[in-house]
């Protein structure tokens, strides 16, 4: 009889390609994976414990398993991922949610084949949370479900320590992969009609930085170098380590896409201090004029925070004026999130709950405006657009366009997995709307 799985996963593309990876394993295992969570046989949950709200989150969908797993005694539930890294989480969880079969941490995915073996054996719930090792995965065979795009991870871990990030004590140092084995991996995707590849690390900038591996750029133009039809993008970007060479790799080869991620955090010097960004306001900017002098029609995405302790009235106008000034394509916001064991869960001068909110309206509010402008600016003109799937409510196609802009159309016949020129006649927030233009 067949057994399923179910994953459910919070936070990042790292996060998402890391569920892929637990696919890969429980199909191994001979699980096949399925929609509905109340006919698994198997339930993953991979989480996040980057800000408060990704946490409670997966704390209260797994709080609500509770009636199914007693209902059905033999299913196993699985909970890993960042949050169950942080010290005594683990603990924490077991304590609170007994029925949860096993605990695994960010550490862990070479072994959770095992975990699970153990616990089809045993009556008691199996933990295991180890240190980092150092490790790199190499060799799992990924069950991949977003063709025609694929991620590959090419560095583990951060070493940067912003104070007010988790990332650091949870995944552990930096390390990257050798490049051959990524390149490796590229061809292989490529070779099976693959069409976008996106590079992951923390900060991709640092790959391989101090050895005798290729640099970062190197890395991208060997990947570049393959044969066939097909887009390189990669996240994400420090700024701090955002090189010269960088921006000459993107201009000079066409595969790799004219768009990059480069969180700012905060406009206001005073924080980005506080945050240990290593840039300043003037530095960040201008990271985006090199990068633009050499790629004029890049496509600049960022991260945002308001509300880190100690962020003043003046601080809060900084960011707005970045957001102003560099001409974001697109913008993620964030409120801070206290995290305990950071450096700045310490500060003092955290910032009251109604003022971020205020802040985070106002700069959402500006972000969009910002977007909006860009995306009128599409109309009337064509743009490659590479189908990734069809959306059933709104009975189109859609695909995104070198820059990372949504794009849908309509269209007769399947089309997913094809490069497509379409011409945009309306724009609607970051998406664009129009209709094929050839075949
Ligand atoms: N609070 C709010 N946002 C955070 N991020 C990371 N840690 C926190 C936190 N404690 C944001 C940063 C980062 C993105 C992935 O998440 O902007 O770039
Ligand atoms: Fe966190 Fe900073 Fe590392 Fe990004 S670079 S993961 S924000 S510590």
């Amino acid at each position: 009889m067949a057994k399923y799985y179910h994953i459910t996963t919070y936070g990042c593309q790292m996060n998402v390609h890391e569920s892929e990876k637990i696919a890969g394993m429980l199909s191994e295992l001979g699980y096949e994976a399925c929609g509905k969570i109340e006919d698994c046989d198997i339930a993953v949950f991979n989480t996040c414990c980057i800000r408060e709200n990704a946490e409670n989150h997966a704390f209260g969908n797994i709080g609500m398993l509770k009636k199914l797993k007693a209902a059905k005694r033999d299913m196993i539930i699985a909970v890993g991922g960042c949050l169950t890294q942080q010290m005594g989480k683990a603990e924490n969880l077991h304590e609170k949610f007994p029925y949860v079969d096993v605990i695994f941490g960010t550490h862990n995915l070479n072994n959770f084949k095992e975990l699970i073996l153990k616990k089809q054996k045993s009556k008691k719930s199996v933990i295991e949370i180890k240190d980092s090792e150092g490790e790199i995965y190499e060799g799992e065979k990924p069950f991949r479900t977003s063709y025609p795009n694929a991620w590959i991870n090419i560095t583990y871990g951060c070493n940067n320590f912003c104070s007010y990030c988790i990332v650091p004590y949870v995944r552990g140092r930096e390390r990257s992969r050798r490049s051959e084995n990524i390149i490796a991996e590229a061809k292989e995707l490529i070779a099976n009609g693959y069409k976008e590849i996106t590079l992951l690390g923390q900060n991709v900038n640092s790959y391989a930085n101090g050895t005798e591996d290729l640099s970062f750029p190197e890395l991208l133009k060997s990947i570049a170098a393959i044969d066939g039809k097909f887009r390189l993008r990669f996240m994400t970007s420090h700024p701090k380590d955002f090189s010269e060479e960088l921006a000459q790799v993107i201009a000079e080869n066409p595969k790799i896409c004219n768009a990059v991620h480069l969180p700012a955090q905060s406009g206001s010097d005073t924080i980005l201090k506080a945050m240990n960004r290593k840039y300043t306001s003037a530095e960040y900017k201008a990271k985006t004029e090199l990068l633009r002098r050499y790629v004029p029609d890049c496509a600049i995405t960022t991260d945002l925070i308001v509300g880190f302790p100690g962020e003043s009235e003046q601080d809060f106008k900084d960011t707005l004026n970045l957001v102003e000034t560099v001409g974001f394509t697109s913008a993620f916001t964030f409120v801070y999130s206290k995290r305990e064991g950071t450096v700045a869960a310490k500060m003092p001068n955290q910032v009251p709950e109604d003022v971020s909110k205020a802040r985070i309206m106002e700069l959402i509010k500006l972000v969009n405006s910002k977007t909006r402008e860009q995306s009128a600016q599409y109309v009337g003109k064509t743009v490659e657009v590479l189908c990734e799937g069809f959306d059933d409510k709104k009975q189109m196609y859609l695909g995104r366009d070198e820059h990372g802009r949504m794009v849908y159309f309509p269209n007769g016949k399947n089309v997913v997995g094809e490069f497509l020129n379409v011409k945009i006649s309306s724009a609607n927030g970051i998406s664009l709307m129009g209709d094929i233009t050839d075949g």
